[in-house]
């Protein structure tokens, strides 16, 4: 299955991620990866207002800080009715209303497709309850269609499910990042979307693609004739039906590449060998 019911909308399991829209100075660039991702299916695009040029000190052309949130107004709105933007604040940082705020500003809109509460584990303050109720509040006020969560644990998901609906749970999950396994699965059984990040980048993080990549993944991207980062992709989308990736680029060859990942069929024996853990795979028998 290609699509999933995000919310109140069908979105393509293979969506976009923008944090990495505003690395290239040239934001031409970043303009023609959106719309081109349009072009080719995409309608889930995760955001945040905090995605901007890096450190905001890094000034182009007219001297303006370039934010992804506004990459993607001027490169998609009028927003199309198929299309969800989710976007994320985070508690402690500035009031979650002036989040909020900025987003609908920044993204043009008036109402929020989804936003995650992408939570930082601190040790004494684990409740969400309070930051989530906030949310909920600003959901029955219309600013916000759907809720999300991002950085959890599966005890958060049922404390934020008391108080109103998640549609989705962003955690970073990846062939070498693991420890979610449950939490993805429980996800599933519950019919909430779990969206992984640093699927191509794991455990190098922010720090962006990895290209260590492992014997096996080397060997079952030669026998489809793609690129490792494309198995990489393959594999997450074979986690569950529930599952979203939204692999985050700001390079047009890398786009089309990520897309034609969905559709490549990983055999049942090719999964088994990539579920091996890092370090004690073997090569496969192609
Ligand atoms: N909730 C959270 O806390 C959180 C945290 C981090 C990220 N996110 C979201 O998740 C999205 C994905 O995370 P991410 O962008 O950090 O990591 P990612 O998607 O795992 O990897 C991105 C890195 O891979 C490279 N890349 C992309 N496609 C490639 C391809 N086909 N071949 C080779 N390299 C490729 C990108 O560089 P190029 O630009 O050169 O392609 C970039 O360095 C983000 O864009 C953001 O929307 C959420």
């Amino acid at each position: 299955m290609r699509s999933w019911m995000l919310g109140d909308r069908v979105v393509n399991r293979m969506g976009f991620g923008s944090m990495r829209l505003t690395v290239n100075p040239d934001h031409s660039v970043a303009l023609a990866v959106l719309r081109r991702a349009r072009e080719l299916g995409v309608n889930h695009v995760d955001t945040a207002a905090f995605y901007r040029t890096p450190g905001g000190v890094l000034e182009v052309g007219s001297g303006e800080v370039r934010f992804a949130t506004e990459l993607i107004r001027q490169a998609l709105a009028p927003y199309p009715d198929d299309l969800v933007i989710a976007t994320k604040v985070i508690p402690g940082h500035e009031p979650l209303r002036a989040q909020v705020e900025e987003n609908l500003r920044r993204l043009g809109t008036d109402c929020l497709g989804i936003v995650n509460l992408r939570i930082i584990k601190r040790p004494g303050q684990d409740s969400i309850a309070e930051s989530f109720g906030e949310l909920a509040r600003m959901r029955d006020e219309g600013l916000i269609k759907h809720l999300g969560l991002s950085n959890i644990r599966i005890d958060h998901l049922d404390e934020a499910k008391a108080i109103a609906p998640v549609v989705c749970v962003q955690n970073s999950y990846a062939l070498d990042i693991r420890r979610d396994d449950d939490l993805l699965k429980d996800c599933g059984d519950r019919g909430i979307a779990f969206v992984p990040f640093f699927a191509l980048a794991g455990n190098q993080r922010e720090a962006g693609s990895l290209n260590d990549h492992s014997e096996t993944v080397r060997q079952i991207a030669a026998a489809h004739e793609v690129t490792p980062h494309q198995i990489r992709l393959a594999w997450t989308l074979h986690q569950g039906e529930h599952v979203l990736a939204i692999p985050g680029t700001g390079d047009l060859r890398h786009l089309e590449q990520n897309i034609a990942a969905g559709s490549i069929r990983l055999s049942p024996e090719e999964l088994t060998l990539l579920s091996v853990p890092p370090g004690q795979e073997q090569a496969p028998a192609h």
